[in-house]
Protein backbone atom coordinates (compact mmCIF):
# COMPACT_ATOMS: atom_id res chain seq x y z
CA UNK A 1 0.00 0.00 0.00
CA UNK A 2 2.89 2.59 1.21
CA UNK A 3 5.13 1.64 -2.05
CA UNK A 4 1.94 1.98 -4.19
CA UNK A 5 1.43 5.39 -2.55
CA UNK A 6 4.77 6.76 -3.03
CA UNK A 7 3.98 5.83 -6.64
CA UNK A 8 0.95 7.65 -7.28
CA UNK A 9 2.79 10.34 -5.69
CA UNK A 10 5.12 10.53 -8.31
CA UNK A 11 2.96 10.48 -11.08
CA UNK A 12 1.03 12.91 -9.74
CA UNK A 13 4.06 14.88 -9.34
CA UNK A 14 5.23 13.85 -13.35
CA UNK A 15 2.08 15.11 -14.64
CA UNK A 16 2.31 18.57 -12.28
CA UNK A 17 5.81 19.25 -13.64
CA UNK A 18 4.80 18.67 -17.31
CA UNK A 19 2.24 20.59 -17.49
CA UNK A 20 4.38 23.71 -16.66
CA UNK A 21 5.15 25.56 -20.00
CA UNK A 22 8.43 26.23 -20.59
CA UNK A 23 10.58 27.79 -18.19
CA UNK A 24 11.00 31.54 -19.06
CA UNK A 25 7.75 32.06 -20.88
CA UNK A 26 4.98 34.37 -19.98
CA UNK A 27 2.43 35.83 -21.93
CA UNK A 28 1.13 39.55 -21.88
CA UNK A 29 -2.45 39.85 -21.22
CA UNK A 30 -4.03 42.82 -22.52
CA UNK A 31 -7.95 44.12 -21.94
CA UNK A 32 -8.67 46.12 -24.78
CA UNK A 33 -11.83 44.39 -25.21
CA UNK A 34 -15.67 45.67 -25.58
CA UNK A 35 -15.95 42.11 -23.40
CA UNK A 36 -13.71 41.14 -21.19
CA UNK A 37 -13.19 38.01 -19.19
CA UNK A 38 -13.56 38.06 -15.61
CA UNK A 39 -9.81 37.94 -14.33
CA UNK A 40 -10.24 35.41 -11.80
CA UNK A 41 -11.44 33.45 -15.39
CA UNK A 42 -8.27 34.27 -17.14
CA UNK A 43 -5.42 33.52 -14.19
CA UNK A 44 -7.34 30.38 -13.94
CA UNK A 45 -6.54 29.99 -17.59
CA UNK A 46 -3.03 30.93 -17.25
CA UNK A 47 -2.56 28.35 -14.17
CA UNK A 48 -4.42 25.43 -16.22
CA UNK A 49 -1.77 25.96 -18.79
CA UNK A 50 0.73 26.28 -16.32
CA UNK A 51 1.88 29.47 -17.61
CA UNK A 52 3.91 31.41 -14.72
CA UNK A 53 5.07 34.64 -16.26
CA UNK A 54 2.41 37.44 -16.97
CA UNK A 55 2.71 41.06 -18.43
CA UNK A 56 0.07 43.46 -17.85
CA UNK A 57 -0.42 47.10 -19.83
CA UNK A 58 -1.23 48.54 -15.98
CA UNK A 59 -1.62 47.67 -12.75
CA UNK A 60 -5.54 47.65 -12.76
CA UNK A 61 -6.48 46.34 -9.54
CA UNK A 62 -9.30 43.58 -10.49
CA UNK A 63 -6.06 41.94 -12.64
CA UNK A 64 -3.70 42.74 -9.99
CA UNK A 65 -6.50 41.19 -7.82
CA UNK A 66 -7.07 37.87 -9.72
CA UNK A 67 -3.23 37.10 -9.17
CA UNK A 68 -2.63 37.89 -5.61
CA UNK A 69 -1.91 34.73 -4.08
CA UNK A 70 -0.74 32.94 -6.95
CA UNK A 71 3.10 32.62 -7.50
CA UNK A 72 2.24 33.88 -10.94
CA UNK A 73 5.40 36.39 -11.88
CA UNK A 74 3.81 39.88 -12.92
CA UNK A 75 4.98 42.28 -15.28
CA UNK A 76 3.03 45.35 -13.84
CA UNK A 77 3.47 49.02 -15.81
CA UNK A 78 2.82 52.46 -16.47
CA UNK A 79 1.28 53.86 -19.45
CA UNK A 80 2.88 56.58 -21.90
CA UNK A 81 0.34 59.13 -21.27
CA UNK A 82 1.56 58.61 -17.39
CA UNK A 83 5.43 59.12 -18.01
CA UNK A 84 5.72 62.67 -17.44
CA UNK A 85 3.89 62.63 -14.29
CA UNK A 86 6.59 60.53 -13.38
CA UNK A 87 9.10 62.82 -13.69
CA UNK A 88 8.03 64.02 -10.74
CA UNK A 89 9.74 61.96 -8.20
CA UNK A 90 6.96 61.99 -5.47
CA UNK A 91 4.38 61.22 -8.21
CA UNK A 92 6.50 57.79 -8.89
CA UNK A 93 6.61 57.16 -5.38
CA UNK A 94 3.34 57.55 -4.66
CA UNK A 95 2.71 55.24 -7.78
CA UNK A 96 5.32 52.44 -6.87
CA UNK A 97 3.58 53.08 -3.33
CA UNK A 98 0.08 52.05 -4.96
CA UNK A 99 0.54 49.35 -7.62
CA UNK A 100 3.68 48.06 -6.09
CA UNK A 101 4.33 48.15 -2.57
CA UNK A 102 0.52 47.58 -1.51
CA UNK A 103 0.54 44.44 -3.02
CA UNK A 104 4.01 43.37 -1.34
CA UNK A 105 2.43 40.93 1.41
CA UNK A 106 2.19 36.81 1.83
CA UNK A 107 -1.01 36.28 -0.55
CA UNK A 108 -0.31 39.08 -2.30
CA UNK A 109 1.06 39.43 -6.07
CA UNK A 110 4.95 38.45 -7.37
CA UNK A 111 6.25 41.72 -9.03
CA UNK A 112 9.16 41.05 -10.58
CA UNK A 113 8.77 44.06 -13.31
CA UNK A 114 7.62 47.58 -13.80
CA UNK A 115 7.33 48.49 -17.22
CA UNK A 116 7.87 51.96 -18.14
CA UNK A 117 6.20 53.25 -20.84
CA UNK A 118 4.90 50.70 -24.07
CA UNK A 119 7.46 51.21 -27.01
CA UNK A 120 7.59 55.01 -25.99
CA UNK A 121 10.39 55.33 -29.20
CA UNK A 122 7.78 53.99 -31.97
CA UNK A 123 8.83 56.66 -34.96
CA UNK A 124 5.34 56.97 -35.47
CA UNK A 125 4.79 58.90 -32.11
CA UNK A 126 7.03 61.68 -33.14
CA UNK A 127 9.10 62.09 -30.53
CA UNK A 128 6.39 62.74 -27.89
CA UNK A 129 7.97 60.40 -25.11
CA UNK A 130 12.05 61.13 -25.88
CA UNK A 131 12.47 63.20 -22.97
CA UNK A 132 10.09 61.53 -20.41
CA UNK A 133 10.59 58.40 -20.67
CA UNK A 134 14.22 58.13 -19.32
CA UNK A 135 13.73 60.36 -16.19
CA UNK A 136 10.45 58.24 -15.58
CA UNK A 137 12.56 55.27 -15.05
CA UNK A 138 15.19 56.48 -12.65
CA UNK A 139 12.18 57.93 -10.78
CA UNK A 140 10.32 54.69 -10.64
CA UNK A 141 13.38 52.36 -9.76
CA UNK A 142 14.72 55.05 -7.79
CA UNK A 143 11.31 54.70 -5.82
CA UNK A 144 11.54 50.87 -5.75
CA UNK A 145 14.53 51.17 -4.45
CA UNK A 146 13.64 53.59 -2.05
CA UNK A 147 10.49 51.40 -0.81
CA UNK A 148 12.82 48.22 -0.18
CA UNK A 149 12.16 46.37 -2.63
CA UNK A 150 14.79 47.14 -5.72
CA UNK A 151 16.43 44.01 -4.80
CA UNK A 152 13.43 42.09 -6.52
CA UNK A 153 11.56 44.36 -8.78
CA UNK A 154 12.81 45.78 -11.71
CA UNK A 155 12.10 48.68 -13.81
CA UNK A 156 12.59 48.75 -17.62
CA UNK A 157 11.07 50.05 -20.73
CA UNK A 158 10.12 48.07 -23.05
CA UNK A 159 11.01 49.00 -26.37
CA UNK A 160 10.19 48.40 -30.26
CA UNK A 161 12.82 46.91 -32.09
CA UNK A 162 13.49 49.87 -34.20
CA UNK A 163 15.34 51.70 -31.27
CA UNK A 164 18.02 49.57 -33.28
CA UNK A 165 18.92 48.94 -37.00
CA UNK A 166 22.20 48.24 -38.79
CA UNK A 167 23.26 50.36 -41.48
CA UNK A 168 21.53 49.50 -45.06
CA UNK A 169 24.87 49.12 -46.69
CA UNK A 170 25.99 46.42 -44.17
CA UNK A 171 22.59 44.78 -42.78
CA UNK A 172 23.97 41.99 -41.01
CA UNK A 173 23.04 41.65 -37.02
CA UNK A 174 26.89 42.00 -36.18
CA UNK A 175 26.41 45.45 -37.46
CA UNK A 176 23.26 46.75 -34.66
CA UNK A 177 23.51 50.01 -33.44
CA UNK A 178 21.25 52.10 -31.76
CA UNK A 179 19.12 54.46 -33.99
CA UNK A 180 21.38 57.51 -34.74
CA UNK A 181 18.39 59.71 -33.27
CA UNK A 182 17.74 58.50 -29.72
CA UNK A 183 21.13 57.27 -28.97
CA UNK A 184 21.97 59.52 -26.30
CA UNK A 185 18.81 58.41 -24.73
CA UNK A 186 19.26 54.89 -25.40
CA UNK A 187 22.76 54.79 -23.74
CA UNK A 188 21.85 56.79 -20.72
CA UNK A 189 18.89 53.63 -20.60
CA UNK A 190 20.80 51.05 -20.92
CA UNK A 191 23.54 52.64 -18.22
CA UNK A 192 21.04 52.94 -15.72
CA UNK A 193 19.44 49.55 -16.22
CA UNK A 194 23.14 48.16 -15.78
CA UNK A 195 23.56 50.62 -12.80
CA UNK A 196 20.36 48.40 -11.06
CA UNK A 197 20.71 44.73 -12.46
CA UNK A 198 17.54 45.27 -14.31
CA UNK A 199 16.75 43.66 -17.95
CA UNK A 200 16.37 45.72 -21.48
CA UNK A 201 13.26 44.41 -22.88
CA UNK A 202 12.73 44.38 -26.51
CA UNK A 203 9.30 43.74 -29.02
CA UNK A 204 10.62 41.66 -32.44
CA UNK A 205 7.99 40.58 -34.80
CA UNK A 206 8.62 38.39 -37.72
CA UNK A 207 4.93 39.14 -38.76
CA UNK A 208 5.39 42.73 -38.63
CA UNK A 209 9.22 42.53 -41.11
CA UNK A 210 6.97 40.90 -43.30
CA UNK A 211 4.17 42.61 -43.51
CA UNK A 212 6.27 46.06 -44.39
CA UNK A 213 7.90 44.30 -46.84
CA UNK A 214 6.35 42.83 -49.68
CA UNK A 215 9.86 41.30 -51.02
CA UNK A 216 10.73 40.23 -47.64
CA UNK A 217 11.30 36.04 -47.72
CA UNK A 218 7.94 34.75 -46.02
CA UNK A 219 10.68 31.75 -44.76
CA UNK A 220 12.71 33.65 -42.80
CA UNK A 221 9.81 34.72 -40.73
CA UNK A 222 9.58 31.32 -39.64
CA UNK A 223 11.81 28.85 -37.49
CA UNK A 224 11.73 25.98 -39.93
CA UNK A 225 14.94 27.21 -42.31
CA UNK A 226 15.24 29.66 -45.21
CA UNK A 227 16.55 29.13 -48.72
CA UNK A 228 18.93 32.35 -48.45
CA UNK A 229 20.52 32.50 -44.87
CA UNK A 230 22.17 36.03 -43.98
CA UNK A 231 25.72 35.39 -43.42
CA UNK A 232 27.18 37.27 -40.71
CA UNK A 233 31.23 36.47 -39.92
CA UNK A 234 30.62 33.06 -40.81
CA UNK A 235 27.08 32.64 -38.59
CA UNK A 236 24.00 31.52 -40.56
CA UNK A 237 20.61 33.10 -40.06
CA UNK A 238 17.72 31.43 -41.55
CA UNK A 239 15.24 33.61 -39.16
CA UNK A 240 14.55 37.51 -38.63
CA UNK A 241 13.77 36.72 -35.06
CA UNK A 242 17.77 35.62 -33.78
CA UNK A 243 18.61 38.07 -36.58
CA UNK A 244 16.89 41.13 -34.98
CA UNK A 245 17.76 39.61 -31.48
CA UNK A 246 21.79 39.49 -32.14
CA UNK A 247 21.30 42.97 -33.83
CA UNK A 248 20.45 44.20 -30.11
CA UNK A 249 22.81 42.85 -28.50
CA UNK A 250 25.42 43.83 -31.38
CA UNK A 251 23.98 47.11 -30.51
CA UNK A 252 24.11 47.18 -26.36
CA UNK A 253 27.67 45.94 -27.21
CA UNK A 254 28.97 48.63 -29.13
CA UNK A 255 27.33 50.82 -26.05
CA UNK A 256 29.53 48.81 -23.41
CA UNK A 257 26.91 46.43 -21.92
CA UNK A 258 27.67 43.30 -24.17
CA UNK A 259 26.13 41.29 -21.39
CA UNK A 260 22.96 43.01 -20.34
CA UNK A 261 20.11 40.44 -19.95
CA UNK A 262 17.41 40.50 -22.49
CA UNK A 263 13.53 40.09 -21.90
CA UNK A 264 12.05 39.65 -25.63
CA UNK A 265 8.27 41.41 -23.75
CA UNK A 266 6.11 40.64 -26.60
CA UNK A 267 6.55 38.31 -29.59
CA UNK A 268 3.84 36.73 -31.56
CA UNK A 269 1.68 35.94 -34.61
CA UNK A 270 -2.13 37.45 -35.61
CA UNK A 271 -4.60 34.95 -37.06
CA UNK A 272 -6.80 37.70 -38.79
CA UNK A 273 -6.16 40.73 -40.80
CA UNK A 274 -4.18 40.38 -43.05
CA UNK A 275 -3.23 37.71 -46.02
CA UNK A 276 -0.46 36.49 -43.81
CA UNK A 277 -2.48 36.48 -40.84
CA UNK A 278 -4.07 33.16 -40.32
CA UNK A 279 -4.64 30.35 -37.95
CA UNK A 280 -2.04 28.01 -40.25
CA UNK A 281 1.04 30.55 -40.38
CA UNK A 282 0.58 31.02 -36.68
CA UNK A 283 -0.01 27.86 -35.91
CA UNK A 284 3.77 27.67 -37.84
CA UNK A 285 4.95 30.17 -36.11
CA UNK A 286 4.56 28.83 -32.26
CA UNK A 287 5.71 25.71 -33.89
CA UNK A 288 9.35 26.73 -34.20
CA UNK A 289 9.26 29.03 -31.16
CA UNK A 290 8.25 26.61 -28.23
CA UNK A 291 10.90 24.30 -28.89
CA UNK A 292 13.98 26.24 -29.10
CA UNK A 293 12.58 28.14 -25.77
CA UNK A 294 12.36 24.74 -24.67
CA UNK A 295 15.34 23.28 -25.94
CA UNK A 296 17.30 26.64 -24.16
CA UNK A 297 18.68 27.16 -27.53
CA UNK A 298 19.02 30.87 -27.36
CA UNK A 299 20.24 32.96 -30.23
CA UNK A 300 24.24 32.62 -32.54
CA UNK A 301 25.32 35.41 -30.34
CA UNK A 302 23.34 34.50 -27.08
CA UNK A 303 23.22 30.84 -26.52
CA UNK A 304 20.86 29.86 -23.85
CA UNK A 305 17.74 30.53 -21.86
CA UNK A 306 15.32 32.96 -23.32
CA UNK A 307 12.73 35.13 -21.48
CA UNK A 308 10.02 35.66 -24.07
CA UNK A 309 6.17 37.03 -23.22
CA UNK A 310 4.10 35.98 -26.09
CA UNK A 311 1.64 38.13 -27.65
CA UNK A 312 -0.92 37.75 -27.00
CA UNK A 313 -3.01 35.74 -24.59
CA UNK A 314 -6.97 36.82 -25.92
CA UNK A 315 -8.08 39.01 -28.72
CA UNK A 316 -9.03 42.61 -28.31
CA UNK A 317 -11.41 43.84 -29.94
CA UNK A 318 -11.21 47.73 -29.87
CA UNK A 319 -7.42 48.24 -29.79
CA UNK A 320 -6.48 50.72 -32.57
CA UNK A 321 -6.30 49.48 -35.97
CA UNK A 322 -3.97 52.66 -37.00
CA UNK A 323 -0.79 49.72 -37.32
CA UNK A 324 -2.99 47.33 -39.65
CA UNK A 325 -6.34 45.15 -38.96
CA UNK A 326 -4.46 42.35 -37.68
CA UNK A 327 -4.26 44.59 -34.76
CA UNK A 328 -7.44 42.93 -32.50
CA UNK A 329 -6.15 39.61 -33.52
CA UNK A 330 -3.16 38.89 -31.74
CA UNK A 331 -4.57 36.21 -29.03
CA UNK A 332 -3.59 32.35 -28.91
CA UNK A 333 -6.84 32.60 -27.38
CA UNK A 334 -10.42 34.06 -28.98
CA UNK A 335 -11.96 36.78 -27.26
CA UNK A 336 -14.13 34.49 -25.64
CA UNK A 337 -11.19 32.36 -24.39
CA UNK A 338 -11.20 29.73 -26.31
CA UNK A 339 -7.81 28.30 -27.93
CA UNK A 340 -7.53 28.89 -32.05
CA UNK A 341 -5.24 26.35 -32.70
CA UNK A 342 -3.28 23.59 -31.11
CA UNK A 343 0.08 24.46 -29.69
CA UNK A 344 1.73 23.29 -26.92
CA UNK A 345 3.87 26.00 -24.57
CA UNK A 346 6.16 22.53 -22.41
CA UNK A 347 8.07 22.98 -26.21
CA UNK A 348 7.75 19.49 -26.69
CA UNK A 349 5.99 19.89 -30.11
CA UNK A 350 2.73 17.67 -29.07
CA UNK A 351 0.18 19.46 -30.89
CA UNK A 352 -2.69 19.90 -28.38
CA UNK A 353 -5.57 22.33 -28.27
CA UNK A 354 -4.72 24.84 -24.78
CA UNK A 355 -7.03 25.01 -21.88
CA UNK A 356 -9.91 27.74 -22.34
CA UNK A 357 -11.72 29.41 -20.23
CA UNK A 358 -13.95 27.93 -18.17
CA UNK A 359 -17.81 28.56 -17.52
CA UNK A 360 -17.86 31.66 -20.19
CA UNK A 361 -21.14 32.66 -20.09
CA UNK A 362 -22.28 34.25 -23.80
CA UNK A 363 -25.11 35.89 -24.82
CA UNK A 364 -28.45 34.51 -25.82
CA UNK A 365 -28.12 32.40 -29.30
CA UNK A 366 -29.96 35.38 -31.19
CA UNK A 367 -28.39 37.33 -34.27
CA UNK A 368 -29.11 40.46 -36.08
CA UNK A 369 -28.74 40.50 -40.19
CA UNK A 370 -30.11 42.12 -42.77
CA UNK A 371 -34.00 41.76 -43.79
CA UNK A 372 -34.32 39.48 -46.41
CA UNK A 373 -37.02 41.50 -48.04
CA UNK A 374 -35.06 44.95 -47.30
CA UNK A 375 -36.17 47.44 -49.67
CA UNK A 376 -33.99 50.71 -49.65
CA UNK A 377 -30.18 49.49 -50.18
CA UNK A 378 -29.61 52.79 -50.95
CA UNK A 379 -28.93 53.52 -46.99
CA UNK A 380 -26.59 50.15 -46.85
CA UNK A 381 -23.30 51.72 -47.14
CA UNK A 382 -23.91 54.27 -44.40
CA UNK A 383 -25.31 51.91 -41.62
CA UNK A 384 -22.90 49.58 -42.68
CA UNK A 385 -19.89 52.34 -41.48
CA UNK A 386 -21.44 53.03 -38.81
CA UNK A 387 -22.12 49.63 -37.17
CA UNK A 388 -18.05 49.26 -38.27
CA UNK A 389 -17.52 52.46 -36.72
CA UNK A 390 -18.39 51.10 -32.99
CA UNK A 391 -17.70 47.23 -33.41
CA UNK A 392 -14.97 45.35 -34.94
CA UNK A 393 -15.07 44.26 -38.67
CA UNK A 394 -11.71 43.60 -39.22
CA UNK A 395 -12.38 40.00 -40.00
CA UNK A 396 -14.48 41.48 -43.61
CA UNK A 397 -11.14 42.95 -44.79
CA UNK A 398 -8.75 41.81 -47.71
CA UNK A 399 -6.80 38.01 -46.27
CA UNK A 400 -9.53 37.19 -43.51
CA UNK A 401 -11.63 34.78 -42.59
CA UNK A 402 -14.80 36.94 -43.34
CA UNK A 403 -13.39 38.35 -46.53
CA UNK A 404 -15.56 36.20 -49.34
CA UNK A 405 -19.17 37.33 -48.39
CA UNK A 406 -21.44 39.34 -50.66
CA UNK A 407 -22.60 42.43 -50.04
CA UNK A 408 -25.41 41.11 -48.40
CA UNK A 409 -23.78 39.38 -46.53
CA UNK A 410 -20.89 41.94 -45.49
CA UNK A 411 -24.06 43.95 -43.93
CA UNK A 412 -25.57 41.44 -41.98
CA UNK A 413 -21.71 40.43 -40.56
CA UNK A 414 -21.38 44.29 -39.62
CA UNK A 415 -25.00 44.44 -38.15
CA UNK A 416 -24.25 41.53 -36.11
CA UNK A 417 -20.83 43.01 -34.82
CA UNK A 418 -22.50 45.88 -33.02
CA UNK A 419 -25.65 44.47 -32.29
CA UNK A 420 -23.06 41.75 -30.17
CA UNK A 421 -21.30 45.20 -28.64
CA UNK A 422 -24.39 46.33 -27.83
CA UNK A 423 -25.34 43.16 -25.53
CA UNK A 424 -27.92 42.19 -27.88
CA UNK A 425 -30.01 45.12 -27.39
CA UNK A 426 -33.26 45.23 -29.68
CA UNK A 427 -32.95 48.72 -30.69
CA UNK A 428 -29.32 47.87 -31.57
CA UNK A 429 -30.69 45.85 -34.33
CA UNK A 430 -32.69 48.05 -36.30
CA UNK A 431 -30.36 50.29 -39.12
CA UNK A 432 -32.96 52.51 -40.00
CA UNK A 433 -35.47 48.98 -41.10
CA UNK A 434 -32.78 47.37 -42.65
CA UNK A 435 -32.30 44.93 -39.74
CA UNK A 436 -34.10 42.13 -37.77
CA UNK A 437 -32.69 40.07 -34.90
CA UNK A 438 -33.08 35.83 -35.56
CA UNK A 439 -32.30 32.76 -33.56
CA UNK A 440 -31.15 31.03 -36.90
CA UNK A 441 -27.15 30.82 -36.90
CA UNK A 442 -26.12 32.96 -40.01
CA UNK A 443 -22.60 32.07 -39.49
CA UNK A 444 -21.31 30.95 -43.07
CA UNK A 445 -18.21 28.60 -43.87
CA UNK A 446 -15.30 29.94 -42.79
CA UNK A 447 -16.84 33.17 -41.54
CA UNK A 448 -18.28 33.33 -37.88
CA UNK A 449 -20.79 35.37 -36.79
CA UNK A 450 -20.52 34.98 -33.38
CA UNK A 451 -22.31 35.71 -30.49
CA UNK A 452 -20.45 37.62 -27.23
CA UNK A 453 -19.69 36.92 -24.14
CA UNK A 454 -21.80 38.05 -21.21
CA UNK A 455 -20.13 40.48 -18.58
CA UNK A 456 -20.99 41.12 -15.14
CA UNK A 457 -22.28 44.61 -16.13
CA UNK A 458 -23.99 43.87 -19.65
CA UNK A 459 -26.88 46.72 -19.59
CA UNK A 460 -29.05 43.54 -20.52
CA UNK A 461 -28.55 42.20 -16.74
CA UNK A 462 -29.75 46.07 -15.84
CA UNK A 463 -33.47 45.45 -15.76
CA UNK A 464 -32.36 42.34 -13.08
CA UNK A 465 -30.10 44.38 -11.19
CA UNK A 466 -32.72 47.47 -11.12
CA UNK A 467 -35.69 45.18 -9.40
CA UNK A 468 -33.36 43.94 -7.17
CA UNK A 469 -32.27 47.03 -5.97
CA UNK A 470 -35.99 48.59 -5.55
CA UNK A 471 -36.56 45.27 -4.07
CA UNK A 472 -34.48 45.84 -1.42
CA UNK A 473 -35.79 49.41 -0.87
CA UNK A 474 -39.12 47.90 -0.42
CA UNK A 475 -38.00 45.96 2.04
CA UNK A 476 -36.04 48.66 4.26
CA UNK A 477 -39.16 51.22 3.40
CA UNK A 478 -41.20 47.82 4.65
CA UNK A 479 -39.00 47.67 7.83
CA UNK A 480 -38.01 51.05 8.70
CA UNK A 481 -42.59 51.31 9.06
CA UNK A 482 -42.61 48.23 11.02
CA UNK A 483 -40.09 49.87 13.67
CA UNK A 484 -42.03 53.46 13.60
CA UNK A 485 -45.17 51.38 13.87
C1 LIG B 1 -2.20 52.41 -9.71
O1 LIG B 1 -3.05 52.26 -8.59
C2 LIG B 1 -4.05 53.26 -8.49
C3 LIG B 1 -4.76 53.02 -7.17
O2 LIG B 1 -5.29 51.74 -7.11
C4 LIG B 1 -4.97 53.18 -9.68
O3 LIG B 1 -5.94 54.20 -9.61
C5 LIG B 1 -4.16 53.34 -10.94
O4 LIG B 1 -4.98 53.18 -12.06
C6 LIG B 1 -3.03 52.33 -10.97
N1 LIG B 1 -2.18 52.61 -12.11
C7 LIG B 1 -2.22 51.89 -13.22
C8 LIG B 1 -1.29 52.29 -14.30
O5 LIG B 1 -2.95 50.92 -13.36
C1 LIG C 1 2.79 62.34 -35.85
O1 LIG C 1 2.85 63.19 -36.98
C2 LIG C 1 2.02 62.81 -38.05
C3 LIG C 1 2.33 63.70 -39.23
O2 LIG C 1 2.58 65.00 -38.82
C4 LIG C 1 0.57 62.90 -37.59
O3 LIG C 1 -0.30 62.49 -38.62
C5 LIG C 1 0.37 61.96 -36.38
O4 LIG C 1 -0.95 62.10 -35.87
C6 LIG C 1 1.36 62.31 -35.28
N1 LIG C 1 1.28 61.28 -34.26
C7 LIG C 1 1.25 61.57 -32.95
C8 LIG C 1 1.14 60.41 -32.02
O5 LIG C 1 1.35 62.70 -32.50
C1 LIG D 1 13.90 67.11 -25.91
O1 LIG D 1 14.97 67.80 -25.29
C2 LIG D 1 15.88 68.37 -26.23
C3 LIG D 1 17.08 68.91 -25.44
O2 LIG D 1 16.65 69.60 -24.31
C4 LIG D 1 15.16 69.45 -27.02
O3 LIG D 1 16.03 70.03 -27.95
C5 LIG D 1 13.99 68.80 -27.75
O4 LIG D 1 13.22 69.79 -28.41
C6 LIG D 1 13.09 68.04 -26.79
N1 LIG D 1 12.16 67.29 -27.58
C7 LIG D 1 10.84 67.28 -27.33
C8 LIG D 1 9.97 66.50 -28.28
O5 LIG D 1 10.34 67.83 -26.36
C1 LIG E 1 -17.33 43.48 -48.04
O1 LIG E 1 -16.57 44.34 -47.20
C2 LIG E 1 -15.15 44.27 -47.38
C3 LIG E 1 -14.48 45.12 -46.33
O2 LIG E 1 -15.01 46.41 -46.31
C4 LIG E 1 -14.80 44.68 -48.82
O3 LIG E 1 -13.41 44.51 -49.01
C5 LIG E 1 -15.57 43.81 -49.80
O4 LIG E 1 -15.34 44.27 -51.11
C6 LIG E 1 -17.07 43.85 -49.51
N1 LIG E 1 -17.75 42.92 -50.37
C7 LIG E 1 -18.75 43.29 -51.18
C8 LIG E 1 -19.29 42.23 -52.08
O5 LIG E 1 -19.22 44.42 -51.17
C1 LIG F 1 -22.67 28.93 -35.56
O1 LIG F 1 -22.20 28.15 -36.64
C2 LIG F 1 -20.79 28.08 -36.75
C3 LIG F 1 -20.43 27.44 -38.06
O2 LIG F 1 -21.15 26.27 -38.21
C4 LIG F 1 -20.25 27.36 -35.54
O3 LIG F 1 -18.84 27.28 -35.59
C5 LIG F 1 -20.65 28.12 -34.29
O4 LIG F 1 -20.24 27.43 -33.15
C6 LIG F 1 -22.17 28.35 -34.25
N1 LIG F 1 -22.44 29.30 -33.17
C7 LIG F 1 -23.25 29.01 -32.15
C8 LIG F 1 -23.39 30.07 -31.11
O5 LIG F 1 -23.82 27.95 -32.07
C1 LIG G 1 -17.62 30.44 -33.68
O1 LIG G 1 -18.04 31.09 -32.49
C2 LIG G 1 -18.61 30.25 -31.52
C3 LIG G 1 -19.04 31.11 -30.34
O2 LIG G 1 -19.71 32.25 -30.75
C4 LIG G 1 -17.58 29.21 -31.11
O3 LIG G 1 -18.17 28.31 -30.22
C5 LIG G 1 -17.05 28.45 -32.33
O4 LIG G 1 -16.01 27.60 -31.96
C6 LIG G 1 -16.53 29.43 -33.39
N1 LIG G 1 -16.11 28.71 -34.57
C7 LIG G 1 -15.00 28.97 -35.22
C8 LIG G 1 -14.73 28.15 -36.44
O5 LIG G 1 -14.21 29.84 -34.87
Amino acid sequence: MFRIGICCCVVVLLMISSGLSVEGLGVNWGTMASHKLPPKTVVQMLKDNGIQKVKLFDADQSSMSALAGTDIEVMVAIPNDQLLAMNDYDRAKDWVKRNVTRYNFKGGVNIKYVAVGNEPFLTSYNNSFINTTFPALQNIQNALNDAGVGDNVKATVPLNADVYNSPEDNAVPSAGRFRQDISEQMNQIVGFLHQNNAPFTVNIYPFLSLYANEHFPVDFAFFDGAANPIVDNGIQYTNVFDANYDTLVSALKAAGYGDMPVLVGEVGWPTEGDRNANVNLAYRFYKGLLPRLAANKGTPLRPGYMEVYLFGLIDEDIKSIAPGNFERHWGIFRYDGQPKFPMDLTGQGQDKLLAGAQDVKYLPNKWCRLRPDAKDLSKLADNINYACTFSDCTALGYGSSCNGLDANGNASYAFNMYFQVQNQDEFSCNFQGLAMVTDVNISQANCNFSIQIATSFSPELLPGILVLVAGFAVLLLLSSIQLSL
